[in-house]
């Protein structure tokens, strides 16, 4: 007689608090039970496995909309195949407004485009046109329609706001109950900069990185803290790239502000001189912010450690090497400015996270579980997900933590053509993932079925309201 559905027996458990081995029962596609000699209609064996909660990434461009009416190339099915090979169960992906345009109609496409994932998804809205009507109508039906967050921009044509648009829009999200993320760097100085650069005809993929150096995205991220400040509305750092940008969101969490930062594989793996490749190999590795000196990462490892960093995600970003969709959109070898920026990392986030992080011995497993599924999942009110808990989704991946593997464009399993990762060696590696109590992905082989992802509506959530620090205690926000 069983008790439960399937029954993974026998691994140790690894949550953000603890690790050890025990049983976990699953019914229902959710965690029923977690505890020793569980009895199931189907037994996994994880012995010598760790478990883990499936990796929760809420930074991915997936099937993107363009302007021009195409997508980025990563899309919902492939993105799922993907995600499900590198141990990742839940993504949060990108619905875009275009500028001059209300945010209705594109988002109806994106989630019609969606419905074919097989990996669980939410939204983040990009606002890059904070009109009367999108403030007064939009941003709030964006919530009633289960969308918690925002991204704006503070630098990139066509899609940044200024100080006063974003300042709408923290007021808005603040009114509507929502977390807003921020792209910071200095729009203003990367244009000069490019400007400059280009005249002096340095324009190959690594003056990019020349064009946006580290105090315009520490500029940017000191500004938008205060801005959110002034506001008294939650914020979100996204892709933190160095110590020197932490340093603020440090500084300014220490006074109580609500502020939390993200980085990503990249800022940890990646450097400046990686740009420097012959001919325009080096826009493999154009992203912004750009990737940093050679000792970046051992900076960010500590702001990981002491708690300052708090979510890893892939910022996966579908754009090719070749063809026409990707970096040679504008030509065989365009200047650095005409180049698409990102790189991608869906299946590699966990891995390499491991590998640098648990294998490497900087992290703990427990850390690791901490920053690419819990916290992810708790910041962006993804309930249900990024925890080992009865009445949790059985959202799981079972990891091998001595295997090593060579990453390489086949391994990643996605739409692009190739890996910034390339050759890269890993220690730790995900041999089977589990949605929902279904086995997604075993040894690399995918086998969900499209549209057999759920879309992740959210409601109201207690962790990102307001810290009720307002400057000369007026509510602007209340006003406009
Ligand atoms: O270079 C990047 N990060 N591209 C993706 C878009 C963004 O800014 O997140
Ligand atoms: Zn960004
Ligand atoms: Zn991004």
């Amino acid at each position: 007689m069983s008790d439960f559905h399937t029954v993974i027996s026998g691994g140790v458990v690894v949550t953000e608090a603890s690790q050890e081995r025990a049983d976990i029962g699953i019914a229902d596609g959710r965690i029923a039970a977690i505890g020793a000699g569980l009895r199931g209609a189907r037994v996994i064996d994880a012995s010598g496995r760790l478990v883990m909660p499936g990796g929760v990434d809420t930074h991915c461009h997936i099937e993107q909309l363009r302007a021009d009416g195409t997508t980025d190339e990563e899309g919902f099915v492939s993105g799922s195949v993907s995600a499900f090979a590198g141990g990742t169960t839940s993504v949060v992906t990108f619905s875009m407004q275009f500028k001059g345009q209300a945010i209705g109609p594109s988002l109806a496409a994106y989630r019609e485009r969606a419905g074919k994932a097989m990996v669980d998804y939410a939204f983040h809205q990009i606002i890059t046109d904070a009109t009367d009507e999108v403030i007064r109508d939009e941003i709030p039906a964006l919530a009633a329609a289960g969308i918690r967050s925002l991204k704006v921009f503070l630098t990139y044509d066509p899609l940044h706001l200024d100080d006063r648009g974003y300042l709408r829009v923290l007021a808005a999200a603040r009114r509507a109950g929502m977390l807003v993320t921020v792209h910071c760097e200095n729009y203003e100085a990367i244009g000069w900069m490019t400007e400059a650069l280009l005249a002096a005809g340095l324009s190959a993929p690594k003056y990019h990185a020349w064009s946006r150096p580290v105090m315009l995205e520490r500029e940017a991220t000191y500004r938008a803290i205060a801005l959110a400040e002034l506001v008294d509305q939650p914020i979100q750092i996204f892709h933190v790239s160095c110590a020197e940008v932490a340093e603020e969101v440090a500084r300014a969490q220490a006074r109580g502000v609500k502020v939390w930062a993200e980085t990503c594989p990249q800022y940890l793996t990646l450097t400046q001189e990686d740009m420097d490749r012959p001919g325009f190999e080096g826009a493999k590795f154009m992203c912004s912010p750009a990737p940093r000196g050679a000792d970046a990462a051992a900076g960010l490892w500590g702001q990981i450690a002491d708690g300052t960093i708090w979510n890893i995600s892939s910022d996966h970003s579908g754009f090719s090497f070749e063809g026409d969709r990707g970096k040679r959109a504008a030509g065989p070898a365009p200047n650095f400015r005409d180049v698409l920026n990102g790189v991608p990392g869906l299946a590699a986030r966990l891995p390499l996270v491991f590998s640098e992080g648990v294998s490497a011995g900087r992290i703990s497993a427990c850390d690791f579980v901490r920053l690419t599924a819990t916290n992810p999942a708790r910041l962006f009110g993804l309930q249900e997900k990024g925890r080992i808990e009865v009445g949790a989704d059985a959202d799981l991946v079972l990891w091998d933590p001595e295997r090593r593997v060579t990453l390489t464009n086949g391994v990643m399993q996605h739409a692009i053509d190739y890996t910034p990762y390339e050759g890269r060696v890993v220690t730790g590696w995900p041999v089977l993932t589990m949605r929902r109590g279904e086995v997604v992905m075993q040894e690399g082989v995918v086998t969900a079925r499209p549209g057999s992802g759920r879309y992740l509506a959210r409601g109201a959530y207690e962790f990102i309201r307001p810290a009720g620090r307002l400057p000369n205690g007026f509510d602007a926000s209340a006003f406009g």
